[in-house]
């Protein structure tokens, strides 16, 4: 039967089977429960040959580094080594703003800093790693590349996926993606199953490409990524404290790169938009809009306009998916 605890057995086989006993393997964490539990998994299956890394790429939220590090370090019990690489990946999207464009050097970028620390790796433990783990869903690769016979509704390309359609050709690597067969709720059991802290089951997804696809166009304009990251701080805050997060699948704030005339404190103004986005869904591979009640939409609204300088209008998104994608890049 396609259980949970099958499905889990028959991975930890395979990943033994394909690295053998000698070989090493790296995995990038998110801190997201997609790569929490693949790293897990291989984990179990082939112990310390498995090198875990966080990439802080500059396109990450509030505080997520030390966030993200410090859950790693009190509750998931595997070693994980910080790289930042956030200017490296700051000055390569300088200047882009096409959205495919985008996510193909980022995804790009991602691959050449793992070849860098796999490097690295085999100065410290004399072995080159062959094996990259990638959290990649079945929704990922549907939307990426479509298999034959796929719904038709589907059937085209929409997005690369930086873990699927955005890898160089010339990889180093051989992948492990033990998630490839699983929509979310699935990975969420198995997690459950294999007693990965709830800190990473119940987070709402986070794109690998991160803020990047939430700002539009150029991501190093101005102080977008500082605007954004804390006007999404409020928002993820507001909905904790209505005690809302576990009813959305995910929420998060987007970057305009408009302006827009206002007036605040006498003053007339003429600074940025912030769309607020919130969806529920199964799978994300559609999904809903989210009917927040007036209270909470007037309280957000409010909060970011008085705190984030620079904002002067708050939108919320009401486009279900399809015809909207969830995220806006
Ligand atoms: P879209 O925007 O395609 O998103 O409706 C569907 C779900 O996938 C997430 N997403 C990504 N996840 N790498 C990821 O790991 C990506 O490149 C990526 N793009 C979108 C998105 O946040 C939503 O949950």
């Amino acid at each position: 039967t396609w259980s949970m605890k099958n499905v889990y057995e028959e991975q930890l086989k395979a990943i033994q089977a394909k690295v053998g006993t000698e070989d090493h393997v790296i995995c990038a964490l998110s801190g997201g429960v997609d790569s929490a539990v693949a790293a897990t998994i291989v984990h179990k299956a082939i112990g310390d040959r498995l090198h875990c890394v966080f990439v802080d790429n500059g396109l990450l939220r509030y505080k997520e580094q030390e966030r993200v590090m410090a859950t790693f370090n009190e509750h998931l019990h595997l070693p994980v080594t910080c790289v930042d690489a956030s200017e490296r990946m700051l000055t390569r999207l300088k200047g882009m703003d096409d959205p495919e464009g985008k996510r193909k050097a980022i995804g790009e970028l991602f691959i050449r800093i793992f070849e860098d620390f796999a490097k690295k790796l085999e100065v410290e433990v004399g072995h080159k790693p062959k094996f990259l783990v990638q959290g990649t869903l079945y929704p990922d690769v549907i939307e990426s590349c479509p298999p034959p016979g796929t719904d038709l509704k589907h059937s085209h390309k929409i997005k690369s996926h930086h873990n699927v359609g955005g890898l160089p050709e010339d990889l180093q690597f051989e992948l492990i993606e033990p998630l490839r067969w699983l929509f979310k709720d699935e990975v969420r059991k198995i997690g459950a199953l294999l007693e990965v802290p709830r800190a990473f089951l119940s987070r709402h997804p986070f794109p690998g490409p991160g803020l990047a696809v939430r700002i539009l166009g150029d991501v190093t304009e101005g102080n977008a990524l500082e605007v954004l990251r804390h006007a999404d701080e409020i928002y993820t805050n507001t909905i904790r404290e209505f005690g809302l997060y576990d009813e959305i699948w995910q929420a998060f704030a987007v970057f305009l790169p408009v302006k827009s005339v206002g007036v605040q404190g006498d003053q007339r103004t003429h600074s940025h938009v912030i769309a607020l986005r919130a969806v529920t869904s199964g799978d994300g591979m559609t999904a809903d809009w989210y009917p927040f009640d007036g209270k909470f939409l007037k309280e957000v609204s409010s909060r970011i306009c008085n705190k984030v300088k620079s904002v002067n209008r708050v939108v919320y998104d009401i486009t279900s998916k399809p015809p909207g994608t969830i995220e806006w890049e």
